[in-house]
């Protein structure tokens, strides 16, 4: 390994730092209803984003697509058996154990946000907020797992992992690191969000009108 190559692209980096954002902010927000329009705005940004990165998992650069991190069992087995070993396998992308987190925190993460959307929407029963929460729950435990898995590999193979997620580049040899960046496809990402939050106070502003519908309303039924 002699020189930093490129391995994540922008929009893989973008994608990761404002999923973990929304993802704090949607379970920072879930327990109270004065925040629920902008709970359900950063539910909606962790869905999208998830959406972009399933796409993105098909046609983006080489370590991004799930075609480089989908690992026999085998693969991981002799993965795992490696870190007991003096030098555990080095892998330039994903590793075979980072690569199940990442494709749990992705469909949690869609579960999460449909579960949350069909309660609001009421298609079926109180069950829908048992999920819900079950999912928001279950997310924030793999999360704790894949922080405490990328220290861990950070120490193992002495490689700052989280600087690779900012900067885009790891250890490697050249040749090995992928030619473009994919800043226009990171910018078309950043405008989407950005008109979606655009839109976010008009929304607020909707909602603040039929919660003040609903208390005239009650004033009204109290006055008889
Ligand atoms: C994907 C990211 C999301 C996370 C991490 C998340 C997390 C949470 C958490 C932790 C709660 C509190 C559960 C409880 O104590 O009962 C909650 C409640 C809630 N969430 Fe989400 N949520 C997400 C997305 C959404 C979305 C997209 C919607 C709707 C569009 C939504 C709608 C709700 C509603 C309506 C409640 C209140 C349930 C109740 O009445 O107790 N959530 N969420
Ligand atoms: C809070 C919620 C978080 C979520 C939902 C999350 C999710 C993800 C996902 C989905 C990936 C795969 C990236 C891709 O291929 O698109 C990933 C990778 C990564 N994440 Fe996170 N992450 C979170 C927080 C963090 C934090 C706080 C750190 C830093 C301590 C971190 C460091 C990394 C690193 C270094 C990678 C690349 C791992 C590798 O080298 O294989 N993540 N994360």
């Amino acid at each position: 390994m002699t020189e930093r190559v490129l391995v994540w692209d922008l929009p893989t980096r973008v994608f990761h730092w404002l999923l973990a954002a929304a993802f704090a902010g949607a379970w920072l927000t879930g327990d109270s209803e004065r925040w629920r329009d902008l709970h359900m705005m950063l539910g909606y940004s962790v869905a999208g984003l998830i959406v972009f990165r399933i796409l993105w998992g098909f046609v983006g650069s080489r370590y991004a697509r799930f075609r480089s991190f989908l690992f026999r069992p085998a693969e991981l087995l002799a993965y795992l058996r490696s870190l007991a070993t003096r030098s555990p396998r080095h892998y330039l992308g994903h590793n075979p154990a980072g690569s199940i987190a990442v494709f749990l925190l992705l469909g949690l993460g869609l579960v999460t946000a449909l579960s949350g959307y069909a309660y609001f929407q009421e298609w079926g029963g109180e069950w829908l907020e048992e999920v819900h929460e079950a999912a928001a729950v279950a997310m924030l435990a793999v999360v704790g797992m894949h922080i405490a898995g990328v220290i861990a590999s950070s120490l193992l193979h002495r490689e700052n992992l989280v600087r690779a997620m900012i900067t885009g580049r790891k250890l490697g040899e050249s040749g090995q690191g992928i030619a473009r960046r994919y800043g226009a496809v990171a910018l078309l990402l950043l405008a989407a969000g950005t008109a979606l939050w655009a839109w976010y106070p008009a929304g607020g502003e909707a909602t603040g009108q039929v919660r003040a519908v609903q208390q005239e309303q009650r004033h009204d039924d109290e006055r008889g």
